[in-house]
């Protein structure tokens, strides 16, 4: 899921690039639940020269409330990653709703100060929010539009930094993108190679498959503890005489 409250931080172009990065090698959907339906505008482009991504966003009537229930039942077992754009304004109950599917969270972050005051606002609503902590996704931060040797780029780094919130990269502020996005395409699907920027999505991918490998190790020791523990349980009402019998 790609999330964050305010608008115009690059929610639906890391939606679109990661999307035709991961497609590059595994079977993808997207979820757009933004009302301005922006990334299912770019899927409907890409449509004519790449259609490999299925469009499961639910219809404007449906809402977030409806995308668990119906995810389940529409989704292809084929489809290995579901990436899920979300709407400005993000906030509970939705994104709680959203926090219970989600594996993993990218939050894109401008470097203008009110991009930063109003993040910090919403990494502060996650951090504390009950479904959050019952279930903590994996978070990730890219730092978006970036110039480097900027007073703005320094406070944010500071500021993430501050949060404890990794950092996963941090994407040039380029021209590529919209080129990329009026075409339906992905930066690494340009006729010219972008290759630094490239190199930004290449970290991005091994993150994503770092988090997976670490959620994976999680549920297993999650598992194990859960088995452990169900069978120390039947073992102690199985063997063990109840404390009369014992003393009789
Ligand atoms: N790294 C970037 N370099 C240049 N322009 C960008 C970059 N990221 C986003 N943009 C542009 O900024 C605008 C807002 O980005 P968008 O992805 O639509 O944000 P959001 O979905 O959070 O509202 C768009 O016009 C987009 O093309
Ligand atoms: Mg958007």
């Amino acid at each position: 899921m790609v999330a964050n409250a305010k608008g115009g931080v690059g929610k639906t172009t890391v939606t679109t690039n990661l999307i035709t990065h991961l497609s590059e090698q595994h079977s993808v959907g997207l979820i757009d639940l933004d009302p301005q339906h922006s990334a299912s505008y770019w899927l409907q482009m890409r449509d004519e020269i790449k259609p490999t991504v299925t469009n499961y966003s639910p219809k404007s009537n449906e809402g977030a409330n409806h995308t668990r229930s119906w995810m389940k039942h529409k989704v292809g077992r084929e489809v290995r990653y579901l990436v899920c754009d979300t709407p400005a304004g993000l906030q509970s109950p939705d994104l709680d709703r959203l926090l219970v599917d989600a594996d993993i969270l990218l939050i894109p972050v401008a470097p203008s100060q009110i991009d930063i005051h109003a993040t910090a606002g919403f990494v502060q609503q996650l951090l504390l929010n009950p479904q959050y902590r019952a279930k903590p996704v994996r978070l990730g931060v890219i730092m978006n539009r970036v110039k480097r040797n900027t007073l703005s780029f320094q406070k944010l780094t500071r500021f993430l930094s501050s949060l404890k919130i990794p950092v996963i990269t941090a994407l040039r502020d380029t021209q590529n993108y919209l080129k990329a996005v009026e075409e339906g395409r992905g930066i690494n699907e340009m006729t010219k190679r972008y290759d630094s920027d490239i190199a930004d999505w290449q970290r991005i991918l091994a993150w994503i498959n770092k988090a997976e490998r670490q959620q994976a190790v999680a549920m297993e020791r999650k598992q194990a503890r859960e088995t452990l523990a169900q069978g120390s349980e039947q073992l102690l009402s199985k063997n063990i005489p109840p404390a009369e019998a014992v003393k009789d």
